[in-house]
């Protein structure tokens, strides 16, 4: 299948670009959170509360299996947990396209003060959150994907013309 599939950290700007490369390359846009929360009528942020993340990364890769169906070619955003889990990791592959954005934890720690809507970040330091999980996750995020983008120091416009040079 020959989706592009944006992975990356909480806050790296997966749905911005996400979107922007949908438009340009006239495409539709899916981001799973979204489709998540409109299947189960709930936030992300209460389906955590009330079923606990292990039910959530379970809606996660039920959302995966779906889309690996759908033969439309797509712009996927994946929430920042997704691609972390092995089970997915195949599935991510066999849709197409993994893109990786990363961004410094300067700029995470800027775009994500004060969210109230990440369960993930809740509770102690955010930047001690931000690095504990970047640490967990950075290896997997790398082996995941097809193409690696920096995006610090870029604006979106260049971020999809990078995007779009190498898928
Ligand atoms: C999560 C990231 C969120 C959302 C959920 C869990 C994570 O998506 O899926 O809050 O574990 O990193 P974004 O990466 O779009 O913020």
């Amino acid at each position: 299948m020959n989706h592009i599939i944006l992975i990356g950290f909480m806050g790296s700007g997966k749905t911005t670009v996400g979107k922007r490369l949908s438009e340009s390359l006239n495409i539709p846009f899916v981001d799973t959170d979204e489709e998540i929360e409109k299947t189960s009528n709930m936030k992300i942020a209460d389906i955590f509360s009330k079923y606990g993340e292990v039910y959530f990364r379970d809606l996660e890769t039920k959302e995966v299996r779906k889309l690996l169906k759908d033969t439309k070619r797509k712009v996927i955003s994946v929430g920042g947990g997704l691609a972390v889990q092995e089970r997915n990791q195949p599935y991510l592959k066999k849709m197409g396209t993994v893109i990786f954005l990363e961004a410094r934890e300067e700029n995470l720690i800027k775009r994500l003060t004060g969210d109230t809507t990440r369960p993930m970040l809740k509770g102690g330091d955010l930047k001690e959150r931000i690095e504990t999980l970047m640490k967990q996750r950075q290896e997997a995020y790398h082996r995941v994907a097809d193409l690696h983008i920096k995006t610090d120091e870029k604006n979106i416009e260049e971020i999809v013309e990078e995007i779009k040079n190498g898928i």
